[in-house]
Parts: structure tokens; C-alpha cells; sequence
């Protein structure tokens, strides 16, 4: 039996449903136990491509059981589309596959409405937010305000949960934000109807995975988002409202760490991130346009176009320590073919100094310069290897540095969007 936590370890958008999906193969049980509908996983099967958005991606597979655990922000309407979506397609004929915890906070419709009127009143001090009222839901939950999977299923908690709530999130769109307050009658209507459809999805998270591990199946906890949008380890304030870290896996499904049998990292060869804040590697030239153009980066959530820069081993080390990785993913390296020489960044400059670690201090960040290393480019099309031996030397020789200077063995490496392109150095699972 082997748990494994995937997770971002970078900014998000490392390519994780790729790698989720790959990995679901050994696994019995899919996990999700943080963010919400901020996330997006673009899935290649064949030639078609499905985004989720909260359902974790586990769901392509028959016969596998996808878990929403506890740690989850839930968009009743998202998650219904989704379903739907999915059973036109012809996949989840079975509504067992599917468990929410009934303890997910629900993400409320004056959630996404401060959401959005703080991000557009904020001007500079903007976080960049994907607009799905995740921060603001987060806050009701840690204020012990929140609507949860439990309460709206059950219409006089609802009513009277709201009852409590609302008048106070109105004052705050009305007074302060310049918003129009919500109708209460039609917040019920819509939401109980919600209720009244996910109550066949709810269950208890924590109990079924214990449950789960104790019969000897395999578990794997796909993280959303990445380490350095961490609410505790990223780079704050810009950052999302969970524990995208490793250790959220265990607070949002509810599952003791002793279980955890490995934790793998996923990485782009490059780097991205959307929002706003800091990112010290980010090119603001046309090599960085090339890399948006060849990676295809834009916001599968937001339609965003992304930032992209260097490989920061910087950061990345950091996504090493906070999460204890075990194995480390990297994806798309084909994106860099073309590139005569790539960078990597091994430290950063800051006043005089050079710094190994990523400093806390996010002004000390902002004065950060990257140093970088020169690597040669392959040029040419890697696309087709699916065995490390069969990648051109520069390329072996760049993944080879990228594991120095993280610090982490390299698991697999991603050569295209489709299963077929990816080499597979080590299994966590075995
Ligand atoms: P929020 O999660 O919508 O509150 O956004 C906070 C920050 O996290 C913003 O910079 C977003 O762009 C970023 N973010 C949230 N979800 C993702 C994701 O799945 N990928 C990349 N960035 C994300």
C-alpha cells in the first residue's frame, strides 16, 4: 500500500492533472483537500480534452473513487456543471465514484460578489485574484461563519445560517464595497435547490479514506494550486487562502501524516505564475513572450495570459523543504526545443549577498536579482522519448542540474500533453 500527495512547487499551473492522471492508474482513491474552482486541470485523453475545475481529474478513470475532501471550497453550481459535463461525455455512469465531505465550506454568492469589488477597489494593492470568492470563503470559515455541504442540505440551518450572515455581508457590499445587496429569498431558493442535488454525493471524507487504507488500497491526494501561493509559505499576501502544501492533505481530508508514504512535487521546466506578486526569474522580453507563445500559458480557470520566466531553484527548494518531497515531476520540457541556451536560476542577489534560500521578507523579495546559469539547448524535437536514455544529451544534462540544484530526485519528466509523452524514472506507488 502507498499514499502519495502530489502537489504544486511553484506558483500553480505545473501541469499536475497531467501528472495526477498518470498516476491515478495505481491508485484506488483520488483525493482533493484544498482550494476550489481557482483551480483547472486541462486533460488530454486521446484527443479530447476535459477542464476540472473540482472534481479531481481521477474521474476519467472507471471504477476509481474521487473524494472532495473536507479542506475543498465548494461552487455548488461549478460542481453540478461539472457532473453533468462529465455524463455527457459518458463518463461518472456510476454516482458512487464521487464523495463530497459534507463538512466543504460552500462558497456563497456574496463571497464571489466581495471578491470581486475588493480586487476592483484595491488598485495597486490588488492580489490578482481569479474572481470565484475563495479568499472571502475561507475567511468565513476560519470566523467560524460558514455555510458548509451539511447546513445547506438541511433547509432550516440554512435559513437560519444565512439569516445570521447575510445582513452583515450586505452592509459590507452596500456601505463599503458600492455594491447591491443580495436578496436572502433568492439566495434560498437557488442554493436549497443546490442542497437538495449534492445531498446524494455527501459522506464522511475522513472516514471513508481510514477505511480505504485500512483495506490496503492505494491513495493518492492531488493538491491544487502551488507551494509558493501557500497561505503560510508563499509569497504573501499574494497568495491563495489554503495549505497548498503537503501538509494541507492532511487537514483537508482527514488523515493522520503517518500514512503519507510519499509526496512528489510537480515543476514546469520554466517557470509561470498568474496575479499579481512577486516572481523573481519572470522575463518581460520576447524570450518571454516565446516561452507564453510555445507553453500555450493562459489561465485555464481565468483565460489569463501568464508570466512566465527561468526555472527558480530559489523557490523551488523551498517547495522541497515545506512539502518533504520525495520525488520531483518536471513538466513540459519540450516547451524549451527551440532554445539555444536556457537558464536556470541558483540563487538570488540581494544588496552584496547571495542568497540560497527564499527570503521571507517579501521587500527583501522585491530586491531580489536572479542569478543565473547558462545551459545549452537541445534544439530539437523530444517530443516522441519515453525513456530518459533517448532524450538528446544537452536535455538529459539540463534535467540532471534541475535535480542538483533542487535537491530532489526526479521522478518523471513530461515531454508533450498526451500519457504517451512522458518518461517515468521512478514510482511512488511501488
Ligand atoms: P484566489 O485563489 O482566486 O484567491 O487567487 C489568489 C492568487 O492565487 C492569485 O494570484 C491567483 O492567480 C492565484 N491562483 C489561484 N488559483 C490558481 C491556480 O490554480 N493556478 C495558478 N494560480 C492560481
Amino acid at each position: 500500500m502507498a499514499n502519495v500527495i502530489i502537489v504544486g512547487a511553484q506558483w500553480g499551473d505545473e501541469g499536475k492533472g497531467k501528472v495526477v492522471d498518470i498516476y491515478t492508474e495505481h491508485a484506488q482513491e483520488v483525493v482533493r483537500y484544498q482550494g476550489g474552482n481557482n483551480a483547472g486541470h486541462t486533460l488530454v485523453v486521446g484527443n479530447e480534452k476535459t477542464v476540472l475545475h473540482l472534481i479531481p481529474s481521477g474521474i476519467l478513470h472507471q471504477g476509481k473513487r474521487c473524494i472532495i475532501g473536507n479542506g475543498v471550497v465548494l461552487d455548488p453550481a461549478v460542481f453540478l456543471r461539472e457532473i453533468e459535463n462529465l455524463k455527457k461525455k459518458g463518463y461518472l455512469q456510476d454516482d458512487r465514484q464521487l464523495v463530497v465531505d459534507s463538512n466543504v465550506h460552500i462558497i456563497m454568492p456574496y463571497h464571489k460578489a466581495i471578491d470581486i469589488a475588493r480586487e476592483s477597489n484595491s488598485g495597486q494593492r490588488k492580489i490578482g485574484t481569479t474572481g470565484r470568492g475563495i479568499g472571502p470563503t475561507y475567511e468565513d470559515k476560519i470566523g467560524r461563519r460558514g455555510i458548509r455541504l451539511i447546513d445547506l442540505i438541511k433547509p432550516e440551518v440554512f435559513a437560519r445560517k444565512l439569516e445570521e450572515v447575510l445582513p452583515e455581508k450586505n452592509f459590507l457590499l452596500e456601505k463599503f464595497l458600492g455594491c447591491e445587496p443580495l436578496s436572502r429569498e433568492q439566495i434560498i431558493e437557488e442554493y436549497s435547490g443546490y442542497g437538495r442535488q449534492m445531498a446524494q454525493y455527501m459522506g464522511n471524507a475522513s472516514v471513508l479514506i481510514n477505511q480505504s487504507i485500512a483495506a490496503g488500497h492505494h491513495i493518492l491526494f492531488e493538491g491544487a494550486q502551488g507551494s509558493m501561493l501557500d497561505v503560510d509559505h508563499g509569497t504573501y499576501p499574494y497568495v491563495t487562502s489554503s495549505s497548498t502544501i503537503a501538509g494541507g492533505a492532511c487537514t483537508g481530508s482527514g488523515l493522520g501524516p503517518r500514512f503519507i508514504d510519499a509526496v512528489i512535487g510537480i515543476s514546469k521546466a520554466y517557470a509561470t505564475r498568474v496575479g499579481e506578486g512577486p516572481f523573481p526569474t519572470e522575463l518581460n522580453d520576447e524570450m518571454g513572450e516565446r516561452l507564453r507563445r510555445i507553453g500555450q500559458e493562459f489561465g485555464a480557470t481565468t483565460g489569463r495570459p501568464r508570466r512566465t520566466g527561468w526555472f527558480d531553484a530559489v523557490a523551488l527548494r523551498e517547495a522541497v523543504r515545506t512539502n518533504g518531497l520525495t520525488g520531483l515531476a518536471i513538466t513540459k520540457l519540450d516547451v524549451l526545443n527551440e532554445l539555444e541556451t536556457i537558464k536556470i536560476c541558483t540563487a538570488y542577489a540581494y544588496r552584496g549577498e547571495r542568497l540560497h534560500d527564499f527570503p521571507r521578507d517579501i521587500e527583501v523579495l522585491n530586491e531580489c536579482t536572479p542569478i543565473f546559469e547558462d545551459e545549452p539547448g537541445w534544439q530539437s524535437d523530444i517530443c516522441g522519448a519515453t525513456q530518459f536514455s533517448q532524450l538528446p544529451k544537452q536535455a538529459a544534462a539540463y534535467i540532471e542540474r534541475l535535480e542538483e540544484v533542487a535537491g530532489c530526485p526526479i521522478v518523471m519528466v513530461s515531454v508533450g500533453p498526451r500519457r504517451d509523452q512522458t518518461i517515468q524514472l521512478a514510482n511512488p506507488f511501488t
